[in-house]
């Protein structure tokens, strides 16, 4: 049977603690689906196209790794994939208040799935895609934080595109 995980995130944009968490997952489960999720609770800066092509490139090196999107429920997302594997990366005890009605509610939802939790690598501990974008937006480094092709894509959407 193949192993088949879902790392579901807005990845607006995706970050190297993303990308941390990927390559680690990618060697525990045969197959590892990135999901790009329409978070309602937030408006994106970058189109879904433009998160699905930044994605791809990052992971374009790792097999078994692939990037999909889904509109509504994480957990009818899971079933249409055969997959019952959630993976979410842990940065601070904040986050955990959060993951865990997070895992609670998907559980009650599909009692068969389950939540993985791997701790962010603490170089990205205190890194998230906003971070990343108001650096950019102010005209700060972000090659640290983001791969090079994310870094010329948010500097085009600041100065290009104007985006406020
Ligand atoms: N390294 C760096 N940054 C990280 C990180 C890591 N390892 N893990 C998370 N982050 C950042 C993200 O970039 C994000 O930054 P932002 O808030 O500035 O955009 C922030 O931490 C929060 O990330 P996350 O908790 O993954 O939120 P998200 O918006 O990316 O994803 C969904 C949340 C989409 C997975 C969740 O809303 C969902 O499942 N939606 C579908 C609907 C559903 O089923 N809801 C559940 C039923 S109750």
């Amino acid at each position: 049977m193949v192993r088949k995980a879902v790392y579901p995130g807005s990845f607006d944009p995706v970050t190297y603690g993303h990308l941390d968490i990927i390559k680690r997952v990618a060697n525990i489960y045969d197959e590892l689906i990135v999901a790009i999720a329409q978070n309602v609770a937030k408006v994106p800066l970058f189109t879904l196209e433009e998160r699905i092509e930044m994605l791809r490139e990052s992971v374009k090196d790792i097999k078994n790794v692939c990037v999909d999107y889904f509109d509504g429920l994480l957990v009818d997302y899971l079933k249409r994939v055969e997959a019952k594997i959630i993976v979410r990366g842990l940065r601070a005890v904040s986050d955990f208040e959060y993951e865990f009605q997070q895992a609670l509610a998907n559980k009650k939802l599909y009692p068969e799935c389950e939540t993985i939790f791997l701790v962010t690598d603490s170089k990205y501990a205190y890194l998230s895609s906003s971070m990343a974008k108001e650096i950019s937006k102010f005209g700060g480094c972000v090659k640290d934080l983001v791969p090079d092709m994310v870094a010329k894509k948010l500097y085009m959407k600041f100065r290009t595109e104007n985006v406020k």
